[in-house]
Protein backbone atom coordinates (compact mmCIF):
# COMPACT_ATOMS: atom_id res chain seq x y z
CA UNK A 1 0.00 0.00 0.00
CA UNK A 2 1.22 4.06 -0.81
CA UNK A 3 1.00 6.81 1.65
CA UNK A 4 1.65 10.05 2.22
CA UNK A 5 0.68 12.08 5.23
CA UNK A 6 0.30 15.46 4.50
CA UNK A 7 0.73 18.28 7.33
CA UNK A 8 -1.96 21.23 7.57
CA UNK A 9 -3.24 20.77 4.62
CA UNK A 10 -4.57 24.68 3.32
CA UNK A 11 -7.16 25.33 0.58
CA UNK A 12 -6.29 29.09 -0.82
CA UNK A 13 -9.54 29.44 -2.06
CA UNK A 14 -12.72 28.52 -0.52
CA UNK A 15 -16.51 29.54 -0.46
CA UNK A 16 -18.06 28.21 2.44
CA UNK A 17 -21.29 30.96 1.85
CA UNK A 18 -23.78 31.26 4.77
CA UNK A 19 -26.72 30.18 7.04
CA UNK A 20 -28.03 26.46 6.07
CA UNK A 21 -25.08 26.02 3.29
CA UNK A 22 -22.36 27.23 5.75
CA UNK A 23 -23.27 24.65 8.59
CA UNK A 24 -23.26 21.86 5.44
CA UNK A 25 -19.90 22.67 3.87
CA UNK A 26 -17.64 24.41 6.33
CA UNK A 27 -17.07 21.29 8.48
CA UNK A 28 -16.12 19.29 5.80
CA UNK A 29 -13.53 21.82 5.14
CA UNK A 30 -12.50 21.69 8.47
CA UNK A 31 -12.03 18.17 8.68
CA UNK A 32 -9.78 17.55 6.14
CA UNK A 33 -8.20 21.23 6.21
CA UNK A 34 -5.86 22.95 8.30
CA UNK A 35 -7.26 26.82 7.24
CA UNK A 36 -8.65 27.82 3.69
CA UNK A 37 -8.94 31.48 2.28
CA UNK A 38 -12.29 32.47 2.83
CA UNK A 39 -13.98 33.92 -0.17
CA UNK A 40 -15.91 37.15 0.81
CA UNK A 41 -18.98 37.40 -2.02
CA UNK A 42 -21.88 36.47 -0.05
CA UNK A 43 -25.09 38.67 -0.38
CA UNK A 44 -23.96 41.37 1.06
CA UNK A 45 -19.97 41.02 -0.33
CA UNK A 46 -17.72 41.28 3.36
CA UNK A 47 -16.45 44.53 2.97
CA UNK A 48 -16.04 46.32 6.53
CA UNK A 49 -14.65 44.92 9.75
CA UNK A 50 -17.52 44.54 11.45
CA UNK A 51 -18.71 41.98 8.31
CA UNK A 52 -15.27 39.98 8.42
CA UNK A 53 -15.52 39.47 12.50
CA UNK A 54 -19.18 38.62 11.93
CA UNK A 55 -18.39 35.83 9.35
CA UNK A 56 -15.59 34.43 11.08
CA UNK A 57 -17.40 34.27 14.01
CA UNK A 58 -20.08 32.20 11.79
CA UNK A 59 -17.36 30.24 10.56
CA UNK A 60 -16.25 29.32 13.34
CA UNK A 61 -19.52 28.33 15.01
CA UNK A 62 -20.10 26.51 12.25
CA UNK A 63 -17.33 23.87 12.52
CA UNK A 64 -17.89 22.88 15.92
CA UNK A 65 -14.16 21.23 17.43
CA UNK A 66 -12.52 21.45 14.25
CA UNK A 67 -8.83 22.76 14.53
CA UNK A 68 -9.19 25.02 11.54
CA UNK A 69 -8.27 28.59 10.69
CA UNK A 70 -10.56 30.43 8.54
CA UNK A 71 -8.09 32.95 6.93
CA UNK A 72 -10.62 35.78 6.22
CA UNK A 73 -10.46 38.11 3.10
CA UNK A 74 -12.32 41.35 2.16
CA UNK A 75 -14.18 41.59 -0.93
CA UNK A 76 -12.18 45.05 -3.01
CA UNK A 77 -13.62 48.40 -2.96
CA UNK A 78 -11.89 51.01 -5.15
CA UNK A 79 -12.81 52.98 -2.09
CA UNK A 80 -10.61 51.10 0.68
CA UNK A 81 -7.62 53.28 1.85
CA UNK A 82 -5.11 53.20 4.37
CA UNK A 83 -6.69 55.16 7.06
CA UNK A 84 -9.50 52.41 6.36
CA UNK A 85 -7.78 49.06 6.57
CA UNK A 86 -5.04 49.92 8.86
CA UNK A 87 -7.77 49.26 11.95
CA UNK A 88 -8.06 45.47 11.09
CA UNK A 89 -5.14 44.64 8.66
CA UNK A 90 -3.98 42.16 11.03
CA UNK A 91 -7.16 40.43 10.58
CA UNK A 92 -7.22 40.55 6.79
CA UNK A 93 -5.51 38.01 4.87
CA UNK A 94 -5.91 38.67 1.47
CA UNK A 95 -8.40 41.48 -0.58
CA UNK A 96 -10.84 39.50 -3.55
CA UNK A 97 -10.77 41.56 -6.31
CA UNK A 98 -14.28 40.96 -8.74
CA UNK A 99 -14.71 42.55 -12.25
CA UNK A 100 -18.17 43.41 -11.63
CA UNK A 101 -20.75 40.66 -13.11
CA UNK A 102 -17.98 38.51 -13.98
CA UNK A 103 -19.06 35.56 -11.73
CA UNK A 104 -21.46 34.62 -8.70
CA UNK A 105 -22.39 37.38 -6.24
CA UNK A 106 -19.63 39.84 -8.23
CA UNK A 107 -21.97 42.52 -9.01
CA UNK A 108 -20.20 45.35 -6.68
CA UNK A 109 -16.76 44.45 -8.45
CA UNK A 110 -14.50 46.69 -10.35
CA UNK A 111 -15.81 48.27 -13.61
CA UNK A 112 -12.47 48.95 -15.14
CA UNK A 113 -8.78 48.73 -14.19
CA UNK A 114 -7.58 52.04 -14.52
CA UNK A 115 -4.33 52.48 -12.41
CA UNK A 116 -5.12 55.58 -11.24
CA UNK A 117 -8.33 54.58 -9.85
CA UNK A 118 -7.24 51.48 -7.95
CA UNK A 119 -3.85 53.35 -6.69
CA UNK A 120 -5.18 54.30 -3.58
CA UNK A 121 -6.28 50.98 -2.06
CA UNK A 122 -3.55 48.90 -3.72
CA UNK A 123 -1.12 51.28 -2.38
CA UNK A 124 -2.81 50.87 1.13
CA UNK A 125 -2.43 47.42 0.95
CA UNK A 126 0.97 47.11 -0.31
CA UNK A 127 2.10 48.94 3.09
CA UNK A 128 0.06 47.35 4.88
CA UNK A 129 1.14 43.66 3.32
CA UNK A 130 -2.77 42.68 2.29
CA UNK A 131 -1.95 40.61 -0.81
CA UNK A 132 -4.52 40.98 -3.56
CA UNK A 133 -6.12 37.83 -5.10
CA UNK A 134 -7.68 38.50 -8.10
CA UNK A 135 -10.56 36.62 -10.44
CA UNK A 136 -8.67 37.58 -13.56
CA UNK A 137 -11.11 37.12 -16.30
CA UNK A 138 -12.65 40.42 -18.90
CA UNK A 139 -16.17 40.30 -20.52
CA UNK A 140 -15.04 38.92 -23.33
CA UNK A 141 -15.30 35.54 -25.36
CA UNK A 142 -15.80 33.11 -22.52
CA UNK A 143 -12.63 30.97 -23.89
CA UNK A 144 -10.26 34.14 -23.95
CA UNK A 145 -11.97 35.89 -20.81
CA UNK A 146 -8.44 35.20 -18.59
CA UNK A 147 -6.23 35.09 -21.77
CA UNK A 148 -7.28 38.54 -22.03
CA UNK A 149 -6.87 39.70 -17.89
CA UNK A 150 -3.16 38.48 -17.92
CA UNK A 151 -1.97 41.83 -19.44
CA UNK A 152 -4.20 43.48 -16.93
CA UNK A 153 -2.41 41.22 -13.77
CA UNK A 154 1.16 42.07 -15.63
CA UNK A 155 0.28 45.55 -15.66
CA UNK A 156 -0.44 45.83 -11.62
CA UNK A 157 2.49 43.47 -11.01
CA UNK A 158 4.79 46.16 -12.74
CA UNK A 159 2.64 49.23 -11.22
CA UNK A 160 2.26 47.39 -7.76
CA UNK A 161 5.86 45.91 -7.05
CA UNK A 162 5.55 45.80 -3.29
CA UNK A 163 2.03 43.90 -3.81
CA UNK A 164 1.51 40.27 -3.51
CA UNK A 165 -1.24 39.55 -6.64
CA UNK A 166 -2.71 35.98 -6.83
CA UNK A 167 -4.08 35.08 -10.06
CA UNK A 168 -6.66 32.93 -8.53
CA UNK A 169 -7.86 29.61 -10.28
CA UNK A 170 -5.85 29.89 -13.24
CA UNK A 171 -7.05 27.85 -16.69
CA UNK A 172 -4.80 29.07 -19.23
CA UNK A 173 -1.17 28.26 -20.03
CA UNK A 174 -0.75 31.92 -20.79
CA UNK A 175 -1.64 32.96 -17.21
CA UNK A 176 1.00 29.69 -16.18
CA UNK A 177 3.53 32.18 -18.38
CA UNK A 178 2.86 34.95 -16.88
CA UNK A 179 4.07 33.85 -13.36
CA UNK A 180 7.84 33.41 -14.24
CA UNK A 181 7.94 36.59 -15.59
CA UNK A 182 6.74 38.98 -12.11
CA UNK A 183 8.09 38.34 -9.07
CA UNK A 184 5.07 39.13 -7.21
CA UNK A 185 2.91 36.95 -9.02
CA UNK A 186 1.45 34.00 -7.87
CA UNK A 187 -1.38 31.84 -8.59
CA UNK A 188 -3.85 28.96 -7.24
CA UNK A 189 -4.86 26.11 -9.15
CA UNK A 190 -8.22 24.17 -8.64
CA UNK A 191 -8.79 20.16 -8.66
CA UNK A 192 -11.27 20.37 -11.26
CA UNK A 193 -8.77 22.48 -13.43
CA UNK A 194 -6.03 20.11 -13.18
CA UNK A 195 -8.50 17.07 -14.03
CA UNK A 196 -11.05 17.82 -16.89
CA UNK A 197 -11.40 20.55 -20.10
CA UNK A 198 -14.41 21.59 -21.83
CA UNK A 199 -14.76 18.48 -23.06
CA UNK A 200 -15.90 16.86 -20.00
CA UNK A 201 -17.63 19.86 -19.23
CA UNK A 202 -19.70 20.02 -22.76
CA UNK A 203 -18.31 17.78 -25.51
CA UNK A 204 -20.58 15.04 -24.48
CA UNK A 205 -23.90 15.66 -22.42
CA UNK A 206 -24.08 19.19 -20.60
CA UNK A 207 -22.40 18.59 -16.99
CA UNK A 208 -23.92 20.91 -14.85
CA UNK A 209 -21.59 20.15 -12.13
CA UNK A 210 -18.71 20.81 -13.99
CA UNK A 211 -19.47 24.14 -14.68
CA UNK A 212 -18.08 27.07 -13.16
CA UNK A 213 -15.97 30.15 -13.72
CA UNK A 214 -13.38 30.33 -15.44
CA UNK A 215 -15.03 27.58 -17.61
CA UNK A 216 -12.38 24.54 -18.33
CA UNK A 217 -10.31 24.98 -21.33
CA UNK A 218 -8.29 23.38 -23.77
CA UNK A 219 -6.07 20.00 -23.16
CA UNK A 220 -2.97 21.99 -23.73
CA UNK A 221 -3.86 24.49 -20.75
CA UNK A 222 -4.72 21.35 -18.64
CA UNK A 223 -1.58 20.49 -19.28
CA UNK A 224 0.53 23.45 -18.45
CA UNK A 225 -1.51 23.67 -15.23
CA UNK A 226 -0.67 20.21 -14.41
CA UNK A 227 3.19 20.84 -14.86
CA UNK A 228 3.45 23.72 -12.30
CA UNK A 229 1.30 22.09 -10.16
CA UNK A 230 3.14 18.27 -10.13
CA UNK A 231 6.43 20.01 -9.92
CA UNK A 232 5.26 21.96 -6.96
CA UNK A 233 6.30 25.61 -8.70
CA UNK A 234 7.08 27.90 -5.60
CA UNK A 235 4.25 30.59 -6.05
CA UNK A 236 1.62 27.79 -7.27
CA UNK A 237 -0.76 27.00 -4.14
CA UNK A 238 -3.69 24.80 -4.07
CA UNK A 239 -6.76 26.95 -3.79
CA UNK A 240 -10.21 24.27 -4.86
CA UNK A 241 -12.38 26.69 -5.38
CA UNK A 242 -15.10 24.58 -4.49
CA UNK A 243 -18.10 26.56 -4.22
CA UNK A 244 -21.43 24.49 -3.54
CA UNK A 245 -25.15 25.57 -5.25
CA UNK A 246 -28.11 23.63 -4.32
CA UNK A 247 -28.51 21.01 -6.72
CA UNK A 248 -31.81 22.77 -7.98
CA UNK A 249 -29.96 25.80 -8.98
CA UNK A 250 -27.16 23.45 -10.95
CA UNK A 251 -29.32 21.32 -12.55
CA UNK A 252 -31.44 23.72 -14.17
CA UNK A 253 -32.10 26.40 -17.15
CA UNK A 254 -29.50 29.11 -16.42
CA UNK A 255 -27.03 26.67 -14.28
CA UNK A 256 -25.39 28.53 -11.27
CA UNK A 257 -21.51 28.35 -12.06
CA UNK A 258 -19.41 26.30 -9.68
CA UNK A 259 -17.95 22.75 -8.85
CA UNK A 260 -17.98 21.46 -5.08
CA UNK A 261 -14.49 19.29 -4.41
CA UNK A 262 -13.89 20.61 -0.62
CA UNK A 263 -14.67 16.59 0.68
CA UNK A 264 -12.70 14.85 -2.44
CA UNK A 265 -9.96 17.24 -2.98
CA UNK A 266 -7.08 15.72 -0.82
CA UNK A 267 -7.96 11.98 -1.68
CA UNK A 268 -8.27 12.93 -5.72
CA UNK A 269 -5.38 14.78 -5.51
CA UNK A 270 -3.05 12.35 -3.73
CA UNK A 271 -4.40 10.16 -6.65
CA UNK A 272 -3.86 12.37 -9.21
CA UNK A 273 -0.11 12.88 -7.87
CA UNK A 274 0.19 9.38 -7.02
CA UNK A 275 -0.44 8.22 -11.01
CA UNK A 276 2.22 10.82 -11.84
CA UNK A 277 4.54 9.87 -9.49
CA UNK A 278 5.24 13.24 -7.67
CA UNK A 279 3.62 12.23 -4.43
CA UNK A 280 6.16 13.87 -2.91
CA UNK A 281 5.56 17.55 -4.50
CA UNK A 282 2.28 17.26 -2.87
CA UNK A 283 3.00 18.75 0.28
CA UNK A 284 4.33 21.75 -1.57
CA UNK A 285 1.12 21.79 -3.97
CA UNK A 286 -0.98 21.90 -0.59
CA UNK A 287 0.55 23.49 2.32
CA UNK A 288 4.19 24.37 2.20
CA UNK A 289 3.95 27.07 -0.84
CA UNK A 290 1.08 28.62 0.45
CA UNK A 291 2.44 29.33 4.43
CA UNK A 292 5.69 30.93 2.64
CA UNK A 293 3.90 33.17 0.64
CA UNK A 294 1.32 34.04 2.72
CA UNK A 295 3.09 34.24 5.61
CA UNK A 296 0.61 31.98 8.21
CA UNK A 297 1.32 29.38 10.59
CA UNK A 298 -1.86 27.24 10.66
CA UNK A 299 -2.83 24.56 13.21
CA UNK A 300 -1.57 21.84 13.46
CA UNK A 301 -3.18 18.54 11.67
CA UNK A 302 -1.81 15.95 9.43
CA UNK A 303 -3.59 13.82 7.05
CA UNK A 304 -2.97 10.78 6.38
CA UNK A 305 -3.67 9.41 2.76
CA UNK A 306 -3.84 6.04 1.44
CA UNK A 307 -4.27 3.83 -2.05
CA UNK A 308 -7.67 2.51 -0.72
CA UNK A 309 -10.71 3.49 -2.65
CA UNK A 310 -13.34 5.48 -1.79
CA UNK A 311 -17.32 6.57 -3.49
CA UNK A 312 -17.74 9.79 -3.28
CA UNK A 313 -21.24 10.59 -2.10
CA UNK A 314 -24.35 11.34 -4.12
CA UNK A 315 -25.25 14.28 -2.23
CA UNK A 316 -23.78 16.21 0.77
CA UNK A 317 -26.78 17.85 1.87
CA UNK A 318 -28.43 19.54 -1.42
CA UNK A 319 -25.35 19.61 -3.09
CA UNK A 320 -23.68 17.48 -5.38
CA UNK A 321 -20.13 17.12 -5.28
CA UNK A 322 -18.02 16.55 -8.60
CA UNK A 323 -17.78 12.95 -9.07
CA UNK A 324 -20.67 12.03 -7.28
CA UNK A 325 -21.56 8.21 -7.02
CA UNK A 326 -17.58 7.45 -8.58
CA UNK A 327 -14.82 5.71 -7.08
CA UNK A 328 -11.53 7.95 -6.04
CA UNK A 329 -8.55 5.34 -5.74
CA UNK A 330 -7.46 7.06 -2.78
CA UNK A 331 -8.81 8.36 0.96
CA UNK A 332 -8.18 9.27 4.09
CA UNK A 333 -6.65 7.19 6.43
CA UNK A 334 -6.37 9.00 9.41
CA UNK A 335 -6.73 12.93 11.19
CA UNK A 336 -3.63 13.47 13.31
CA UNK A 337 -4.15 16.27 15.44
CA UNK A 338 -1.91 16.87 18.32
C1 LIG B 1 -17.84 30.87 -7.57
C2 LIG B 1 -19.08 30.94 -6.66
O1 LIG B 1 -20.05 30.21 -6.91
O2 LIG B 1 -19.06 31.69 -5.68
N1 LIG B 1 -18.21 30.23 -8.78
C3 LIG B 1 -17.36 29.64 -9.66
O3 LIG B 1 -17.81 29.21 -10.72
N2 LIG B 1 -16.08 29.49 -9.40
C4 LIG B 1 -17.31 32.24 -7.76
C5 LIG B 1 -15.94 32.28 -8.38
O4 LIG B 1 -14.94 31.95 -7.76
O5 LIG B 1 -15.85 32.65 -9.55
ZN1 LIG C 1 -14.06 31.22 -6.32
Amino acid sequence: MTEVTLHEPLDMHLHLRDGEMLRTVAPLSARYFSGALIMPNLVPPVTDAEGLRAYRRRILEAIGEERFEPYMTLFFKEEYDLDFLKPFASEITAVKLYPAGITTNSEGGVSGFEIERLRPALEAMSELGIPLCIHGETGGFVLDREREFVPIYEELAVAFPDLKIVMEHITDAESVAALDRHPNLYATITLHHLLITLDEVAGGMLQPHLFCKPIAKRPEDREALLKVALEAHPKVMFGSDSAPHPRHAKEAPGCAAGVFTAPIALPALAELFARHGKLENLQHFVSTNARRIYEIEPPAKKVRLVDRPMKVPEKYGEVVPMMAGEQIGWSVAEIIQE
